[in-house]
């Protein structure tokens, strides 16, 4: 058999077997990418977990090359962004279409502006000095739970108005809801004790089954609403100076307020959206910075660069980029030769479309100075992240910060990083000075 041939079977395997959510498909990433998106850019998979509980197991398409994902983001006709299993309602905006996710848009954008972000950064630049304070203290730290897991989180609590002593349950929920079966082991023990208290069986090797898991999610989502329920209460009462407050007086179209159903559907997804991207990001940047010295420096030579260090930020972005993007076929359609049927899903990594060398020259090396670079990172078309003026602003302080205070430091060689899969990222990152 020719490696052509070889490599061609490699590829049909790998489709078959593609389930990015385990937190050992980090291992083989982007050679299962590189594999599919030469061989098979728009390839059947038989091994999706399942997105709703009773929904069919497995079956899915995986496309892997840019142009192909960037037809599908800008079409929400026929790709719907209402993808997945939601505990309670599809949430907004991420998993509302157009014409009516427009309208939500109108609402949210001029509260993430570029220039309402900026008025964030000195309390940023505070908070981060803080924690690098904290951290210097010990000789070996772990940058996830000392840094990265902390610095949005308590960032993004305090710009939407939740309670900073009620840090410690939205990061259990968060992890529980986000992080049940991919390989983080604080996600996964949350969840399994959860599930038992459900009543819930958990096999030999301490796991719980596919519905077991969609029920802790449902019960951790209904939990969380719950908790959204309350804290409009009291804002109506009591108006702050935060977001939920202004969400509250918002007008959908100009014509009404959000119904309280609208108002919790936001909250979720806001939740969803701002607790764990910057803490994920981050700690692959790190992790990738404690690995090559040479590009690490790099970046501490450009940094205070206002000009070159957005770039830089972007091209980090491209290069680490955590999110695998769903969408639902909306009809019976052919692409690229592919038969879609009406309700399969479709999966875009942007971590495959990112790498693909027919978008970016030299995709799998860093260039501080990529121009063009138009990168899914951030998504694309109407979807494209909200937070994104904020995303990038906690990345270049925190970078910065971190930086400045300590520009040498590598892995702990006795403590391994942990990554988990899915909407990747590290659950820990154990480091050492010098
Ligand atoms: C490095 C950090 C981040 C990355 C890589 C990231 C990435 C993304 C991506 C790829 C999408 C598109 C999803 C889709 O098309 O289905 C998205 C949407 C979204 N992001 Fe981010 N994000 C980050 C940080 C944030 C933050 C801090 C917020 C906080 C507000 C946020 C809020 C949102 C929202 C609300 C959406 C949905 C937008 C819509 O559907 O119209 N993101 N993000």
């Amino acid at each position: 058999m020719s490696d052509e041939e070889d490599e061609f079977n490699r590829a049909v395997s790998a489709a078959r077997d593609f389930n990015p959510y385990p937190g050992d498909f980090l291992e083989h990433e982007f050679e299962t990418y590189d594999l599919l998106r030469k061989h098979m850019p728009v390839a059947r998979s038989e091994s999706f977990p399942p997105l709703a509980p009773g929904s069919e197991d497995g079956k899915g398409w995986v496309v892997t090359r840019y142009e192909d994902s960037l037809d599908i983001l800008r079409n929400p006709a026929d790709f719907s962004s209402e993808a997945s299993g939601y505990p309670v309602r599809p949430w907004i905006p991420q998993a509302i279409d157009p014409p009516m996710h427009t309208g939500y848009r109108r609402i949210l954008n001029p509260l993430f502006t570029a220039e309402a972000m900026s008025k964030l950064e000195p309390q940023m630049e505070r908070y981060a000095d803080q924690l690098v304070d904290e951290m210097l203290q010990k000789d070996s730290f772990d940058f996830v739970e000392d840094f990265a897991d902390p610095f949005p989180t308590v960032t993004f609590c305090n710009l939407m108005g939740f309670p900073k002593e009620d840090y410690e349950k939205i990061m259990d929920w968060k992890n529980m809801f986000m992080h049940a079966d991919d390989g983080h082991p604080r996600g996964h023990k949350l969840a399994t004790e959860k599930g038992r208290s459900l009543g819930q069986e958990v096999d030999d090797q301490g796991r719980l089954s596919g519905d077991g898991y969609m029920a802790v999610r449902g019960t951790v989502g209904q939990e969380i609403y719950a908790y959204f329920t309350e804290l409009l209460d009291r804002r109506r009462k009591e108006p702050q100076d935060d977001l939920i407050t202004t969400l509250l007086s918002a007008q959908y179209q100009g014509e009404r307020p959000l119904t309280q159903e609208e108002l919790e559907d936001t909250m979720f997804l806001l939740f969803l959206a701002g607790l764990d991207t910057v803490a994920s990001a981050l700690g692959l940047m790190i992790q990738g910075f404690a690995q090559d010295a040479e590009k690490r420096h790099e970046f501490i030579e450009l940094m205070d660069d206002p000009q070159r260090v957005g770039m830089a930020i972007e091209e980090l972005v491209r290069f680490h980029s955590i999110v695998l993007l769903p969408r639902r076929i909306t009809r019976e359609l052919t692409f690229k030769g592919a038969l879609f049927h009406q309700e399969d899903t479709v999966l875009m990594p942007s971590q495959a479309a990112n790498r693909d060398v027919n978008a970016f020259e030299d995709p799998n090396v860093i260039r501080y100075d990529r121009v063009p670079n138009r990168h899914l990172g951030f998504g694309m078309g109407p979807h494209r992240c909200l937070g994104i003026h904020l995303a990038r602003k906690e990345l270049k302080i925190a970078l910065q910060v971190f930086h400045r205070r300590l520009p040498d430091y590598g892995l702990n060689p006795s403590q391994p990083a942990i990554g988990f899969g899915g909407m990747k990222g590290l659950s820990s990152l154990p480091l050492v000075k010098g």
